[in-house]
């Protein structure tokens, strides 16, 4: 490898919450991330940028029907899906996203698409104009498992805070906090982080998500952080951008994660993070039980499904 070249490494997650029912949704939800990384770490090592990475591996997990993102996504209260998601490329430290966009197959696809517009964010109009202008087939993210939760809980009259973290074909009994994530450092140094998600399910219309957001997703030529949680303490805690200044002003990933989260649980918030910084450290995070989060840190891969419940920060 020449002297100006790095190590690629990646962080993905797939949202955070109250921990899996059993332990076959942990090795389910284990076997479908660990996927994911094994196919985008392979595209990093063969050269492609880290926005390109992020782009695939957000594509992979809105595609996969267990996350709350893409197909799989949650319903609001109207039954209706309405999407967010956004890329940041951390080399040019430009941000681009749609907010509440419906009937795409990959909202991540949009945001690509707008980081070389001049109006880097789409709220739902735009978005589904700016849809029939680059002829994207119209697709319906709906799967029959969230339609039987907001069924569920509209008969409860949608008294949970959230819908479950993962669509499981047993109904979820706690409330969790789903949504995706990828971060990724390519061969060059340069560093990339995409958000995507349905919300926090059953929310009033034209609540505005955190992934759609910096204070959900950040990054800079410094570190690159995507959040997961309840949107409005992510916002509270303008946790990306939080924790990337740390790092811009000389703390270390590690440190930076640990001052944040140990703020965020002083705040009572319930959230997660996972991050990179251009030395190549991988850190993540969480307030709540569990952190859907898996990774490839050149010697190999390795998942945080098995953390302790509550805070707690990891490096790998
Ligand atoms: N973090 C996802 C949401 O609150 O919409």
């Amino acid at each position: 490898m020449s002297a100006n070249r790095v190590q690629p490494k990646l962080i993905i997650h797939g949202g955070a919450g109250s921990s899996l029912k059993g332990k076959g949704g942990a090795d389910a939800v284990r076997k479908s991330l660990c996927a994911v990384v094994e196919e985008v770490y392979a595209q990093l090592l063969s050269g492609v940028t880290a926005t390109e990475a992020v782009v695939l591996g957000c594509q992979l997990l809105e595609n996969d029907p267990r996350f709350n993102a893409g197909t799989g996504s949650v319903l609001q209260s109207d039954g209706q899906i309405r999407m967010s998601a956004s890329l940041m490329n951390g080399a040019k430290q430009s941000f681009s996203g749609v907010i509440n966009t419906s009937r795409i197959k990959n909202p991540i696809d949009l945001a690509l698409f707008l980081q070389d517009s001049d109006d880097r964010v789409l709220s739902d109009y735009g978005s589904a104009d700016l849809l029939r202008e680059l002829n994207i087939p119209l697709y319906d993210p709906l799967t029959e498992v969230r339609l039987q939760e907001w069924i569920q809980e509209r008969a409860g009259n949608f008294d949970k805070a959230m819908a479950g973290v993962v669509a499981e074909r047993e109904l979820v009994t706690e409330a969790g906090r789903g949504t995706i994530g990828v971060v990724a450092l390519d061969a060059q140094g340069h560093l990339a982080a995409g958000t995507s998600t349905g919300g926090k399910g059953f929310e009033r219309i034209g609540r505005v998500s955190d992934s759609a957001m910096p204070a959900g997703n950040y990054a800079t030529a410094q570190a690159g952080v995507s959040c997961t949680g309840i949107g409005e303490d992510i916002m509270d805690e303008c946790l990306a951008p939080r924790i990337v200044i740390r790092v811009t002003d000389g703390q270390s990933l590690q440190d930076a994660f640990w001052k944040s989260f140990s703020e965020a649980h002083q705040h009572g918030r319930d959230l997660g993070a996972i991050g990179l910084d251009a030395t190549g450290a991988i850190a993540w995070g969480k307030t709540s039980e569990v952190l859907l989060a898996a990774y490839h840190n050149e010697d190999g891969m390795g998942d945080t499904l098995d953390a302790d419940i509550g805070l707690q920060i990891g490096v790998a």
